[in-house]
């Protein structure tokens, strides 16, 4: 693994852009470019599944405001103009999987996590620390998160109640695309990170899925 290296000074105009997508990211309604996957009829709920489905969605909106935390982290910090786009590109496929999870957290009649402004904050800060590796390290933590979250996309499957189909068809349209952002960046030439590194990831979103669940 490389050295981490200091990034130069970043301009006003990326100080601002920065700014500007945290506090969108954190606090604005998020915008999809895409219909949610959510089409079919409002499944019929009893009053446990709905609360265990507003638990479950309220984790998956706080993995997708830590993800686009990540990116842009990522892309704060990325040598490479061709990274940094991809890494926007993809923080922008992100926002549609905020804004389904937002709009089915108020179906069920649920809320956001309280904690999103800190889970986007450490985040960031990971995505930034992440790419001083570099970009051939930046692109295999993307790798790297796109593979745990798939994971946990696939334990929430099972444990999301049955009869609520559209919560799943979201989960399943969002394990595609982790699938494919993950594929994205190991053939941009992400690199396989070192095992303690991937142990701490997986630690880390633990903590913050088991806090969402209830905060
Ligand atoms: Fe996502
Ligand atoms: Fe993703």
């Amino acid at each position: 693994m490389p050295l981490p290296f200091l990034p130069p000074p970043p301009s006003l105009d990326t100080l601002i852009s920065t700014a500007d997508k945290a506090l969108r990211s954190v606090f604005a309604p998020a915008r999809a470019a895409r219909p949610s996957p959510a089409t079919g009829p409002a499944p019929e709920l009893t009053e446990a599944e709905r609360r265990e489905s507003g638990a479950l969605m309220r984790v998956n909106h706080t993995g997708e405001v830590a993800a686009q935390a990540l990116y842009h982290g990522q892309a704060f910090v990325a040598r490479d103009v061709n990274t940094r786009n991809m890494l926007l590109h993809a923080a922008r496929e992100e926002t549609d999987h905020l804004a389904w999870c937002e709009a089915r957290l108020s179906e069920l009649q649920s809320r956001c996590s309280l904690l999103n402004p800190l889970w986007y904050a450490g985040s960031f800060a990971i995505g930034a620390l992440a790419a001083t590796f570099g970009d051939r390290a930046s692109l295999g933590f993307v790798s790297e998160t796109e593979r745990q979250v798939e994971g946990h996309l696939n334990v929430h499957l099972t444990r999301l109640p049955p009869a609520d189909s559209r919560s799943r068809a979201i989960l399943e349209q969002m394990r595609t695309d982790e699938i494919s952002h993950g594929a994205a960046a190991r053939a941009a030439g992400g690199a396989e990170l070192p095992a303690p590194v991937r142990i701490l990831m997986k630690h880390t979103s633990r903590v913050m899925t088991h806090t969402a669940y209830w905060f």
